[in-house]
């Protein structure tokens, strides 16, 4: 079968899919090129001289690696053209990034994390891009709070891993599909169409150094899964943990799994770890389009009001008895 690059699949879709309009497809478009040259620049790293700190705090308060700075401003530069967005946000920028008063203005906001798991860049772990696309309001002036828009409002969500391959996973509300760089051509192909997360699971993945910090509820939920087959669950859990959302994600996504970073004591005052806009709300619909569920514990993801660009949130995703579970254990 001749392979289906991702540009023939969107027209393909565009076909099938409404939402699918001409603008979001060229968003799409650069997004994925885009993440062809972070993964370029990635691959090179220390020859680049790409690796290490950029020198400066970003406006979570930690310290930049040169390659959140590039992989920012690739992001930037492949958008700001178009003539499709009105405004980006990003974890590495403190404001909202509305557009040149000489460029062109669209129908669609993105919010994108340009490298998640930068934490793993130095160590040539997998990290990843996240990105989130939203529709701009009808009028010329954009604000930060017309990003603040609920996860179901979400049009179009995916991300890239830079692994051993480099993948795009993408959803636009018709399911998950994923596509494979081929680095000969510096295109992507689909590769699977439709994944599924199997309603239960063996395998889960948490920051155990954090345990003495976790609420009661996850606190009993994890000694339990540690308690395998003597314990209530009757049944050995395994445990993975990149420190790259997107490596983890992936994998559950893939294979199946539960990924949890909860609050805890030290991350109470900030809200948590992860961000909504452009972590959270983009794995939690991913998650629930393959069949999953995401949860703070006490409320779905998707159904949050976001109140600041770079607000942090619970969160608890992906094997749907696993997380009805953890939510059943945060209602006693
Ligand atoms: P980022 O590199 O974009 O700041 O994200 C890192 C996040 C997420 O990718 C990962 O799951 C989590 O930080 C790991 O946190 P710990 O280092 O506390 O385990
Ligand atoms: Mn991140
Ligand atoms: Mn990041």
């Amino acid at each position: 079968m001749s392979q289906i690059s991702l540009a023939r699949y969107l027209r393909e879709q565009q076909r099938v899919l409404p939402v699918l309009d001409d603008a979001l497809i060229r968003l799409l478009e650069q997004v994925a090129q885009a993440c062809v040259g972070i993964g370029q620049a990635l691959g090179q790293g220390a020859l680049a001289g790409l690796l290490g700190a950029a020198g400066q705090d970003n406006v979570q308060g930690e310290a930049q690696k040169k390659l959140d700075v590039l992989a920012n401003d690739l992001l930037i530069d492949a958008h700001v053209w178009g003539g499709h967005l009105a405004a980006m946000a990003s974890e590495e920028m403190d404001d909202l990034y509305t557009l040149p008063d000489e460029m062109p203005r669209g129908d669609y906001l993105l919010a994108f994390d340009p490298l998640d798991g930068s934490s793993n860049i130095d160590v040539n772990v997998s990290v990843g891009t996240i990105f989130s696309v939203l529709r701009a309001p009808q009028r010329q002036a954009v604000s930060a709070a017309d990003m603040l828009q609920t996860g179901r409002a979400q049009v179009a969500a995916g991300y890239a891993i830079y692994g051993p391959s480099t993948q795009w996973v993408l959803t636009l509300g018709a399911g998950v599909d994923v596509f494979t760089l081929d680095r000969s051509l510096g295109q992507f192909f689909l590769t699977e169409r439709g994944l599924r997360i199997p309603e239960q699971t063996q395998e889960f993945a948490i920051n155990m150094s954090n345990q003495r910090f976790w609420e009661a509820p996850v606190q009993r939920y994890v000694a339990e899964l540690l308690a395998g087959r003597e314990g209530v669950r009757g049944k050995d859990f395994n445990m993975r943990w990149v420190g790259s959302m997107v490596a983890d994600v992936h994998r559950l996504l893939t294979r199946g799994g539960l990924f949890m970073y909860p609050i805890d004591a030290k991350t109470r005052a900030k809200g948590g770890r992860l961000r909504l806009l452009y972590e959270a709300n983009p794995m939690a619909w991913l998650v629930e389009q393959a069949g999953g569920l995401a949860s703070t514990g006490y409320e779905r993801i998707l159904d949050l009001s976001p109140q600041a660009l770079h607000q942090r949130v619970a969160v608890m995703l992906g094997a749907r008895e696993e997380v009805l579970r953890l939510e059943d254990m945060h209602r006693d």
